[in-house]
């Protein structure tokens, strides 16, 4: 079920957290992988351990998401190496906490370019190679930020709402190419990103309070909604975005 032989994937922001696992996921299925984030050390040594760990092919390639350069190269290296791109994973991402009366426009430009711009440029970037083959999978990992309000936070929960919206917009423009574009939008999840909220004990036991599974995810429980978009089992779904939450937003 769900079987991703032969099939290349790239996946940004994935030299640890939800990245890394949905990297995982993704080879352990069969496919091909980019390891994509900032630091090229890093993407080397996650995909030197994928490939071993799952024996196949996966190959680091250094890219800052907001850098239409960097994304285009990106995409070119995947094509060279591997000959074509059918998956795309938008997991790249920046949180970041301000009262709205501090924020400055940096603070908000910096969000937009990473979380959202980033979307955009990563995905026309892969779909004009997807178009060549009439094929392709788009996910990008939103966030429950984009569909309800979460404090101090105005710039990343516009961001994500904005992913959820371009990603029906996309999915419409790029359904005559057979590419289905979908979302998927994270709760708490346990990851370097939100290790601060988990290791405040008070705040953690508030929040798990309000989550009916009385857990916070893992990378895992995102992978696992990734693998299935991304799969042929899935070539009718479009346009959407999968909550995975535990029960946190439905309440
Ligand atoms: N952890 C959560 O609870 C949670 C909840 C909802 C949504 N998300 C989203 O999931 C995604 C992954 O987050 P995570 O929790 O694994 O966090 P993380 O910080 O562990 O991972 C994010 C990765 O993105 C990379 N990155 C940052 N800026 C980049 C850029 N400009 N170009 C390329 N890569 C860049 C980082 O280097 C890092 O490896 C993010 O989009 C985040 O907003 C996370």
């Amino acid at each position: 079920m769900f079987d991703l032989n032969d099939k290349v994937a790239v996946v940004t922001g994935a030299r640890r957290g939800i990245g890394k696992g949905i990297a995982e996921k993704l080879a352990e299925a069969g496919a091909k992988i980019v390891i994509s984030d900032i630091d090229q050390e890093e993407c080397d040594s996650a995909a030197a351990e994928i490939a071993e760990r799952f024996s196949r092919e996966a190959i680091g390639i250094k890219c800052d998401v907001s850098s239409k350069e960097e994304v285009d190269s990106l995409i070119q290296k995947t094509v060279e190496r591997f000959g074509k791109l059918d998956i795309l994973v938008n997991n790249a991402g920046i949180f970041f906490q301000k009262p709205l009366m501090d924020y400055t426009e940096e603070d908000w430009d910096k969000v937009l370019q990473v979380n959202l711009k980033g979307v955009y440029l990563c995905s026309q970037a892969a779909a004009r190679e997807m178009i060549k083959n009439s094929y392709g999978k788009i996910v990008s990992v939103s966030s429950i930020a984009g569909i309800i309000g979460y404090p101090d936070a105005a710039a990343y929960c516009a961001s994500k709402a904005g992913i959820i919206n371009l990603t029906r917009e996309m999915a419409i423009e790029l359904a005559k190419h057979k590419i289905n574009v979908n979302s998927v939008a994270p709760g708490l999840i346990e990851t370097p990103m939100t290790q601060h909220i988990i290791e405040d004990q008070e705040q953690f036991q508030k929040t798990l309070a309000g989550i009916p599974w009385n857990r916070q995810g893992h990378p895992s429980d995102i992978a696992n909604a990734v693998h299935y978009l991304v799969s042929d089992e899935a070539d009718y779904v479009t346009g959407q975005t999968i909550v995975v939450d535990g029960g946190w937003t439905i309440q």
